[in-house]
C-alpha cells in the first residue's frame, strides 16, 4: 500500500471529491437494496453531515481516499444508544474502492478511537445495514459488538447499531503527555497534508 495521511477535512478540500468517493464506496449498498444516504447524497448533504461533528479524511496520491465523521453523544438523536452520555458515534465512513483492503479503514478507526478517548468517551458506536454482512463482520473484527437495531426514517432497510468500549487512561502525567502527543499528531496532519504515517 502506498503511504497515506489522516487529517481533518479543511476548507481547501473539495466537498464534491469526498461526495463522489462516498458514492463509489457505497455503490455495493445500493446493489443490496439499502438506500443509504451516502449512495447518492449531494455535496451539500455531505457538508451538513460533516458539520455535525469532526470530519477526518485519509489522503493518498494527493487525493481523498477515505473519510469519516465523528460526533459527540447527541441527546436529540433518534437512536437511543447515541443519546447515552459517554457514547460517541461515527458516520459517513468510507474508503475509495481502489484503496480498500489495505488498512486505510483500520487506521481511520484507530484515529477515531483516539479522538473518542481524548474526549473521555467510553464507547464509540455506529450503525450499518443489517444486510451488509461483510461490513458487519469487518466491524466485529475491529472490536464492535451489536447493541441494538433500528430503522432510520426515510430508509428502506433495517440497521444494526454496533459499539465498542474504549479504555480510558487514568489522568496521570503519562496520560496527559500521551494525549498531548496524539493532539500534536492530528494538528500536524491537519497542517501538513504531506505528513505520512499512521500505519
Ligand atoms: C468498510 C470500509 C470503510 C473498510 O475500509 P478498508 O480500508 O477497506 O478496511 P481495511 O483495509 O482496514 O480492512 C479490510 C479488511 O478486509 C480485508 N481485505 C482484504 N482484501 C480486501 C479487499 N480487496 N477489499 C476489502 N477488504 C479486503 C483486510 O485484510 C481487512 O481484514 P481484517 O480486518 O481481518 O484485517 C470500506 O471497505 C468501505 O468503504 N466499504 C464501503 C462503504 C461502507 O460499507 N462503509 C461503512 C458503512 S457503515
Amino acid at each position: 500500500m502506498k503511504n497515506f495521511a489522516i487529517r481533518r477535512f479543511n476548507s481547501n478540500d473539495s466537498l464534491e471529491e469526498v461526495t463522489h468517493m462516498l458514492h463509489r464506496a457505497f455503490a455495493p449498498m445500493a446493489v443490496l437494496g439499502a438506500n443509504c444516504l451516502c449512495v447518492d447524497q449531494s455535496p451539500s448533504t455531505t457538508r451538513a453531515r460533516m458539520a455535525r461533528g469532526d470530519c477526518l479524511v485519509a489522503v493518498a496520491d494527493r487525493r481523498i481516499v477515505g473519510t469519516l465523521t465523528l460526533e459527540s453523544c447527541d441527546p436529540s438523536s433518534a437512536v437511543a444508544h447515541y443519546r447515552k452520555p459517554g457514547v460517541a458515534s461515527l458516520h459517513q465512513f468510507a474508503v475509495d474502492p481502489v484503496y480498500q483492503g489495505a488498512g486505510v479503514g483500520r487506521s481511520m478507526l484507530k484515529v477515531a478511537t483516539m479522538w473518542a478517548r481524548m474526549r473521555q468517551f467510553g464507547e464509540l458506536a455506529l450503525d450499518t445495514p443489517v444486510l451488509a454482512l461483510d461490513v458487519r463482520s469487518y466491524y466485529a473484527r475491529q472490536g464492535f459488538r451489536r447493541v441494538g437495531g433500528m430503522r432510520v426514517a426515510g430508509r428502506c432497510y433495517d440497521s444494526v447499531v454496533m459499539s465498542k468500549s474504549i479504555s480510558l487512561e487514568p489522568r496521570t502525567h503519562a496520560g496527559v503527555v500521551g494525549r498531548a502527543a496524539e493532539l500534536a499528531t492530528l494538528a500536524r496532519d491537519a497542517q501538513d497534508p504531506a505528513h505520512r504515517g499512521l500505519h
